[in-house]
């Protein structure tokens, strides 16, 4: 037990032994007052104190004796605070360099200025005076704070929680002590001045502090005015409320009806294709596939081996597909298809061991509107997301497909199955969750499938297994808005990115919410802004060698990426220092800081507004599934990749959806899928022919 010692206490905190004693010996005191740490942290030590008298006397007594441990509290949760505050701990070091650099120059001879020597400490204090401009800047203020708020918090409840070491020492209450020492009574006087010193070291950091954060309040506060003024007029037409989304929900639901009913595209937004797919994989599956996927921003070859119960292997490979292809004549598009998948087989050896009149099954992912009347038959109705081939559009894509591998006289595969990426992404999640129901694609494009009961689609004909109650279903609400029910919403923005698209008027949902277009709707807005000198005011005036920069991406369509609108809106740099890069990456040089601002809150509005439809949308098919739990399975970039989309329409989902519902990310469930669908499809062959 640590005896309290008069004369220790008192060294230690009074004003004039302060001033007497140097560092080497205030360090030597100090040390020799330290607790030890077991007695600190003691936990049988640790007591409620029985009232707020007691509380006090402890504070008072633990603070005195436990002076240096608390002191060594504090450094430790300063050093915490700079390690976690990167740009101070650079202020400090660059002040802690500047003092090294006097101590230096001043071994060497004494530095002077206009005559008269400077001594050594104000030499100290200007590098220290020189740096509190740059300490304020980068938040000291609200360090100090921090400092302080936790080291109060930390002693005070250590102190009042911890026994007086008196009362060890004799198994009193202070309350008693305070009564009958005349120790307590001088420490009482001593912890006094103490606490004066303290007193005034806190409000002197206190006003500094304050006086920081209230400078820097009102430097991002004068910032915000410019956003509420100007910028807020031009974003607010993509804001959307609740009640917007339910009316959004409403016109999908009778569109969905509508597209169910008849095949009249002339009326109806959707197509609503049946699939073929009216089943789900039940564990029973196996073999080994290849999947093409062609439709995202990849074209892919895969190898998948289902060994059973869920258990898949899969090898694959991207293939870029030159931009020429995507416009150019569709036999060539399926010729480069054929070439690159014997290049797949060859390279991975697929095709050794193999019988000589061994044929691979392959599933084709070919994620664009088709009707099917069957698994493996079907028309292409028309080309979205940027491609535009010829001769394909009112053709068999399977036929094509199949001519160009067979055009190949190497190639040994045989197209059993066209299946959207929506369907392979819920045929891959299915597999998994029992009840999965609905497949969804945020990505390049969108689109959602959907288990329905065969008694509500009227329209439905052709080859299946009619033994089962429901179908998927391809909803193809990327059109949804084709005939004006989303007009109430469309901002001119829309309509001027859909009138300069290369196919107006179509897939009008499709344009506002996924990532091919995305990045295109903040660009558009951007110009608008700078077309009304919000913003980069006159900066193209004053460099004119960086309006050429400037001028390509103002007029160069699609130069401004999903990806940059999900970077920037997640910027939370205090100077939005990525934001500021992404831009200069882009040919925007040294933006402002309110240029940085506006563009963040470009793309977060932009962002919220496509999760929010996605959002409605999605709620519209939960619904329709009609089942207490359903779960989605969702693939795409925008929802892989882009947190706070996500986290957006999770959000808005929880609003819109009264049931219990989950959205889980399908990993490479388009390629997986569609090998399962090859999978049940060759089982169903087989026990046809054995019947
Ligand atoms: C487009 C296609 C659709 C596809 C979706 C996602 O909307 O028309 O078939 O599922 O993109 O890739």
């Amino acid at each position: 037990m640590a005896e309290v010692s008069n004369e220790n206490h008192f060294g230690n905190w009074s004003i004039p032994n302060l001033q007497k004693i140097n560092v080497q010996e205030l360090y030597t005191r100090q040390r020799q007052s330290l607790r030890s740490w077991f007695e600190f942290f003691n936990t049988s030590k640790f007591k409620t104190p029985l009232n707020i008298g007691t509380a006090t006397r402890r504070l008072l007594a633990n603070v005195e004796y436990f002076q240096t441990n608390y002191f060594i509290v504090i450094i430790i949760l300063s050093i915490y605070c700079v390690i976690t505050t990167p740009s101070l701990l650079f202020v400090l070091l660059a002040m802690g360099a500047g003092s090294y650099l006097v101590t230096i120059k001043n071994r060497e001879k004494q530095l002077a200025f206009m005559g008269h020597q400077i001594p050594l400490p104000q030499q100290y204090a200007a590098v220290m005076a020189l740096c509190i401009p740059l300490l304020i800047i980068v938040g000291a203020g609200s360090a100090i704070f921090w400092i302080l708020g936790a080291s109060v918090f930390v002693i005070a409840l250590h102190a009042v929680f911890h026994q007086t070491p008196n009362q060890d020492a004799f198994g009193l209450q202070m309350q008693e002590m305070a009564s009958s020492s005349d120790y307590i009574i001088e420490v009482r006087i001593d912890v006094l001045k103490a606490l004066k010193i303290f007193g005034i070291t806190a409000t002197a950091l206190t006003a500094v502090g304050l006086s920081a954060y209230y400078i820097h309040q009102r430097r991002q506060n004068s910032r915000r005015v410019i956003l509420q003024d100007e910028v807020k007029h031009v974003l607010e037409p993509f804001e959307l409320s609740d009640e917007q989304l339910r009316r959004v929900m409403a016109n999908l639901n009778t569109q969905m009806t509508n597209g169910l009913k008849s095949n009249d595209s002339e009326n109806n937004d959707l197509a609503m294709f049946p699939t073929f797919v009216n089943f789900r994989p039940n564990g029973q599956e196996s073999g080994e596939y290849l999947v093409v996927d062609l439709g995202g921003s990849n074209f892919r070859v895969s190898h998948v081996t289902i060994e059973g119960r869920n258990r898949l292997r899969l090898k694959n490979k991207i293939f870029l597909i030159p931009h020429s292809l995507l416009l150019g004549e569709g036999e060539k598009l399926f010729d480069y298809i054929a070439e690159c998948l014997q290049r797949f087989i060859d390279d991975n050896s697929l095709a050794t061991h193999k019988p000589a009149d061994y044929k691979f099954d392959l599933a084709f992912t070919f994620s664009f509107p088709c009707t099917q009347t069957s698994l493996s038959q079907a028309t292409l109705v028309s080309w979205t997301k940027g491609f535009s081939c010829t001769g394909v559009v009112g053709n068999d894509v399977v036929l094509l497909l199949q001519n160009a591998i067979d055009r190949r006289q190497t190639l040994k595969v045989q197209v059993v199955a066209l299946v959207n990426d929506t369907v392979g992404t819920l045929m891959a999640c299915s597999s998994i969750y029992r009840d999965c129901r609905v497949g969804v694609i945020l990505g390049t494009g969108t689109n959602a499938c959907y288990f329905e009961n065969l008694d509500n689609i009227p329209k439905c004909t052709g080859e299946w297994n009619q033994s089962t109650k429901q179908m998927v279903i391809n909803t193809e609400w990327g059109a949804l808005g084709k005939h004006g029910c989303l007009d109430f919403i469309r901002t001119k923005i829309d309509r001027e990115l859909d009138e300069s698209s290369l196919t107006p008027n179509e897939q009008v949902f499709e344009k506002m919410i996924s990532a091919l277009y995305l990045g295109e709707i903040v660009r558009l807005i951007i110009i608008d802004l700078v077309q009304s000198s919000i913003l980069f005011p006159g900066r193209m005036q004053k460099a004119p060698s960086r309006a050429c920069d400037y001028n390509i991406f103002l007029s160069l369509r699609g130069s401004f990426y999903a990806k940059h609108v999900a970077d920037i809106e997640c910027d939370t740099t205090e100077d939005l220092s990525v934001t500021a890069s992404i831009l200069t990456s882009i040919g925007i040089h040294d933006p402002t800081y309110d240029d940085c601002y506006i563009i963040r809150e470009v793309c977060k509005t932009v962002s919220l507004r496509a999760a929010k439809l996605a959002a409605a949308v999605i709620a519209v098919v939960v619904n329709r599934v009609n089942m207490p739990s359903v779960t989605v399975g969702v693939d795409g970039t925008l929802f892989r990749h882009h947190v706070r989309f996500r986290k957006n329409l999770i959000r808005t989902m929880s609003r819109l959806v009264p049931r219990t519902h989950r959205l889980v990310l399908s990993e490479d469930g388009s390629s997986k899928g569609s090998a399962l669908v090859a999978a049940v499809n060759r089982h169903t062959q087989e026990t046809l022919t054995s019947t």
